[in-house]
């Protein structure tokens, strides 16, 4: 098969013959998304992972992800086009040096990012994703003494929200954390009437710029519901055709540090190709797997982060 109405055909046939689901993020290609029965940020799709009927998983996104979606669904299998698709931020933060950096902080307790791995996740106390860390954060005393990892940017912009003075763990995502408010300054000269959204993920001096920060769900419904007509985007380059499809009057310019660079492109998410997917699901291969007593330590934080959301009606 060498050309995409052929891949997508094969694609759909074999989805239906296995009683297969296709989860996918938005940072994955547009053709992709067009697939998947279901897209959405990390919240959404670990929720989703939750409560999917289908015994074959089919995960676009990252490692971490279908992780996630296998520690909840131990039973099920999940599947990935690309097993090396990781993720950067979930790199920044091996569980050997981790569990040293805790000895130094007895009595605190642990909040992961979900851009994390198992193992990391199995040291934590709760999990939270960009579209639920306020609240996560919010649930706890003021004066918990918490520690957040492993994205330094997001932890530090929800200390400024919330006052909070957490530990923050020293890692970030390379896609995100680029971007510097230079670039970002520019374009907004450049389009004085462009509203510029951004990913928490970015670093401060772009945060400190946007009109609105949030995760990829929440900036597309921003803009969604927004009255603006331009909006500059500081995240990945895939949450574009969404908001193009939900907003199709409107403009999106995607801020970068280079007309000529690609480093919007998340390197990992885009591993994933119509061709590698095919495959995966004719062969169904690669599989993810997760040690018995790793699923069982990593999923407590988990369940508790979907509890404290279900609790704040954010799913
Ligand atoms: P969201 O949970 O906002 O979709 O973010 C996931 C991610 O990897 C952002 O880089
Ligand atoms: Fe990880 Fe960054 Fe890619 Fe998101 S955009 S998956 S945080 S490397």
């Amino acid at each position: 098969m060498n050309n995409n109405k052929d891949l997508i055909e094969g694609i759909l046939d074999l989805k239906h013959q296995k009683n297969a689901i296709i989860l996918a993020h938005y940072y994955q290609i547009d053709e992709i998304q067009d697939l998947a029965d279901f897209i959405g940020d990390s919240l959404a799709l670990s929720q989703k992972a939750k409560t999917v009927d289908s015994p074959l998983i089919v995960f676009c996104g990252v490692h971490f992800m279908a992780e996630t979606a296998k520690i909840l669904n131990p039973g099920k299998k999940v599947i990935v086009p690309d097993l090396e698709a990781g993720c950067s931020l979930a790199d920044s933060c091996p569980p050997d040096r981790f569990k040293d950096f805790l000895l130094g902080y007895q009595g605190y307790t642990v909040i992961t990012y979900i851009n994390s791995t198992a193992r990391i996740k199995a040291m934590s106390d709760i999990i939270c994703t960009s579209g639920n860390a306020v609240h996560i954060v919010e649930s706890l005393p003021k004066d918990e003494k918490i520690i957040f990892a492993p994205d330094k940017n997001l932890g530090g912009y929800i200390n400024r929200l919330t006052g909070r003075n957490m530990v923050l763990w020293d890692g970030v995502c390379q896609v995100h954390d680029l971007l510097n408010a230079e670039a970002v300054l520019k374009l907004r000269m450049l389009h004085p009437d462009a509203l510029l959204v951004a990913h928490p993920e970015c670093n401060n001096a772009v945060l400190e710029t946007a009109d609105y920060i949030g995760s990829t769900h929440g900036m597309i419904k921003f803009v969604a519901q927004s009255h603006g007509k331009k909006f500059i985007i500081a995240s990945e380059t895939g949450i574009v055709y969404q908001m193009k499809k939900i907003a199709p009057e409107k403009e999106f310019l995607v801020a970068s540090n280079s007309e000529t660079c690609s480093c919007n492109d998340c390197p990992y998410m885009k591993m994933n190709t119509l061709e590698k997917l095919y495959k995966c699901l004719l062969t169904e291969t690669p599989e993810v797997f997760v040690e018995e007593d790793l699923i069982v330590k990593a999923r407590r934080p988990i369940d508790r982060m979907l509890e404290i959301s279900r609790k704040a009606g954010l799913i």
